[in-house]
């Protein structure tokens, strides 16, 4: 039996109208028993569908999230949600520093920190993102990265039921390039080893997902290696067929 049950989000950035609860309603039709049981689904639009995919998926086991949230209960943020707010609008879990967010808008582990101790204050699970840049990578320094990454934003009292780690090399994501099998495994077997490391046996139970490029045709291989509990799935979460193909490497 697996320790831990794996997850597939989808990350839908900034895309997605009212029409598109057609394409969620797709995919809670093709979720059906034989994958309920194997793997658990989570589609995080954008704020403004929220409420209405929480209401749509209502029984049907998907889980609804966000992309990010302010770390404060309420105030003078003009334009943040709080994690509080997601809740009340019924989601259950969040995204915290993705990468498009350490970049674009220049976040920091000690904010994804914050963030993900908001959400766990709010009853949401949060999906802690980590990864490396290119030139990171090219450099050597992929590993150091990430163990500065853990310790600068992973909370105390990260339990496997109030967090989840996604590692996502930033040059992968949309850029349909993925690392070599071989590096997610020593990437994701040091992630574990880390957490065990912080959390003793609370650290085996949190799930670390591979983001960045994940597509129907690339999934089997990479949600086949050990350490790999799932994925954080960006422009292939967009389309029903392709992220139930995905999810369905686990049925
Ligand atoms: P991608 O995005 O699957 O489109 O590469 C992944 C992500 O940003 O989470």
């Amino acid at each position: 039996m697996r320790v831990r049950t794996p997850l597939v989000v989808g990350n839908w950035k900034m895309n997605g109208l009212k029409a598109s609860a057609a394409e969620l309603g797709r995919m809670i039709e093709g979720y059906g028993p034989e994958l309920r049981w194997k793997v658990q689904m989570a589609v995080c639009p954008p704020a403004t569908l929220i409420q209405t995919f929480c209401v749509a998926a209502l029984g049907s086991r998907i889980w609804i999230g966000a992309q990010d949230c302010n770390a404060d209960v309420s105030g003078a943020y003009t334009g943040d949600i709080s994690a509080e707010m997601i809740a009340d609008c019924g989601g259950g879990l969040v995204i915290v520093g993705h990468s498009e967010r350490r970049t674009k808008y220049a976040e920091s582990d000690a904010q994804a920190r914050a963030k993900a101790e908001a959400a766990r204050r709010a009853g949401l699970v949060s999906v802690l993102c980590i990864g490396e840049t290119e030139a990171e990578r090219l450099a050597g320094e992929a590993i150091a990265v990430i163990d500065s990454q853990l310790a600068g934003s992973v909370p105390d009292g990260a339990t496997g039921s109030n967090l989840v780690l996604a590692y996502e090399p930033v040059w992968a994501i949309g850029t349909g390039l993925t690392p070599s099998n071989a590096d997610i495994a020593e990437v994701h077997a040091h992630i574990r080893q880390r957490l065990v490391a912080r959390f003793g046996r609370e650290g085996e139970k949190i799930r670390i997902l591979y983001g960045g490029s994940v597509k129907p045709a690339n999934a089997s291989e990479i949600l086949g290696i050990a350490d790999v509990d799932g994925a954080l799935v960006g422009g292939a979460s967009l389309k029903a067929a392709d992220f139930l193909a995905i999810a369905s490497v686990y049925a």
